[in-house]
């Protein structure tokens, strides 16, 4: 998408915070046969960071570029600060872009490329002046106006686009995995810049990833993309405890899947029969009475008990310490051949390799789901 930070020229500026919500109604996107974009729909509201997370072709970046107005939807409309956008250029919907690649112009100083967007607005030489050189001292690159690009590392070359999109002050920033290219360490640096930089001016930022790690640090409200479509879009700690389906209790947890028939429901909680024997308290959320289900429950939530008092009992496969944590494998009894539970538990209560264990977890931390394929 090279031309789209030269394009990426807003036509209306609003101080921060205050422009009015960014909405997408039923967007949807085909490629020939295939459906790239199925029926999204979601508001943002101003000050947002909201993040759209997804494996590999699940419509992230297709639905950021019709966003952006660098894609035409086959149908759906897109509102940004209560005006209708969807048949407007890019450079006319007041939306800035950081890309993965940076495109900064190579002959053009830091100081330069930064001034460029305010340059093309006509904006007065003093004003123009003060901007810059905020926006670089906000990012830590006051002493390095002077360098090109390429004097710079990939972390500075990308701060500098952040700067080049932030300088004007759009009320919208979208942004492509711009970290995508960088090392974990500079990765990590930056998602925290990133932040700190969206909630002093209370940007709206709407970003992309496929991963659950960064999508977690940063967002406010998380888009889980599968197939074109958004599975869930909550906080991250909805998700975490709330998953509505159990694509998201996956993708963003690696829950443990348990199998099972719906014994009981009540107000209160579910029994879950589960197929290794034991019974299972879950949620209330459930199918109904005698359905074949499949409990999720994450590592983290997983407690280990004497064997005689857990919901199923197993043998202690594997112990790996990974810094304060230990993660734990357990084969059950009882269970299909290759059947394994997941556990992360505080370092110092880690069990012997071959101990006899009794798994437990609280209710509120199971979900229960109809099992692929019905029956
Ligand atoms: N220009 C295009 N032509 C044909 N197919 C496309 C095009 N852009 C995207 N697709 C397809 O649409 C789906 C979603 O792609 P994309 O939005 O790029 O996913 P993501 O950003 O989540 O990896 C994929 O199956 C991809 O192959
Ligand atoms: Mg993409």
């Amino acid at each position: 998408m090279p031309e789209a930070e030269v394009m990426s020229e807003p036509a209306v500026v609003s101080p921060p915070g205050t422009g009015k919500p960014l909405s997408v109604t039923a967007l949807r996107k085909t490629y020939g046969g295939v459906t790239a974009v199925d029926e999204v729909s979601m508001e943002i509201a101003a000050g947002e960071f909201v993040t759209f997370l997804g494996a590999s072709g699940s419509g992230k970046t297709t639905t950021l570029m019709m966003i952006a107005g660098f894609c035409e939807p086959d149908s759906g409309s897109i509102v940004v600060g209560g005006r209708d956008v969807t048949r407007l250029a890019p450079q006319k919907r007041g939306l800035g872009f950081v890309f993965q690649q940076y495109l900064l112009f190579p002959h053009l100083s830091v100081w330069e490329n930064v001034a460029f967007p305010l340059q093309l607005r006509g904006v007065p030489k003093a004003e123009l002046r003060r901007r810059v050189g905020e926006t670089l001292e906000m990012a830590g690159l006051s002493g390095m106006a002077r360098r090109r690009p390429r004097e710079l590392s990939g972390g500075q070359q990308q701060r500098v686009a952040l700067c080049r999109a932030l300088v004007y002050r759009p009320p919208v920033i979208l942004m492509d995995e711009p970290l995508g290219a960088l090392d974990k360490k500079l990765r990590d640096q930056l998602q925290t810049e990133i932040k700190r930089i969206q909630r002093e001016l209370g940007l709206t930022v709407i970003y992309v990833t496929h991963d659950q790690e960064e999508a977690l640090v940063l967002s406010d409200r998380i888009a889980v993309m599968r197939d074109g479509l958004v599975d869930q879009f909550d906080t991250p700690q909805e998700l975490f405890e709330r998953p509505r389906t159990p694509f998201v209790a996956d993708f963003l947890g690696a829950a443990n899947f348990l199998p099972g028939q719906v014994e009981e429901r009540t107000a209160e909680h579910c029994l879950v029969r589960l197929d290794t024997g034991g019974l299972l308290r879950a949620r209330p959320q459930s199918p109904p009475r005698g359905a074949r289900v499949q409990a999720a429950v994450q590592p983290g939530r997983l407690e280990l008990c004497p064997p005689a008092e857990g919901f199923c009992t197993g043998t202690v496969e594997t112990v790996t310490y990974v810094g304060t944590l230990v993660r734990v494998t357990v084969r059950l009894l009882d269970g299909t051949p290759g059947d394994v539970v997941r556990l992360e538990l505080p370092a110092g209560r880690a069990p012997a390799v071959a101990e006899r264990v009794g798994l437990t977890a609280q209710a509120a931390d199971i979900s229960v789901f109809e099992a692929e394929g019905g029956g």
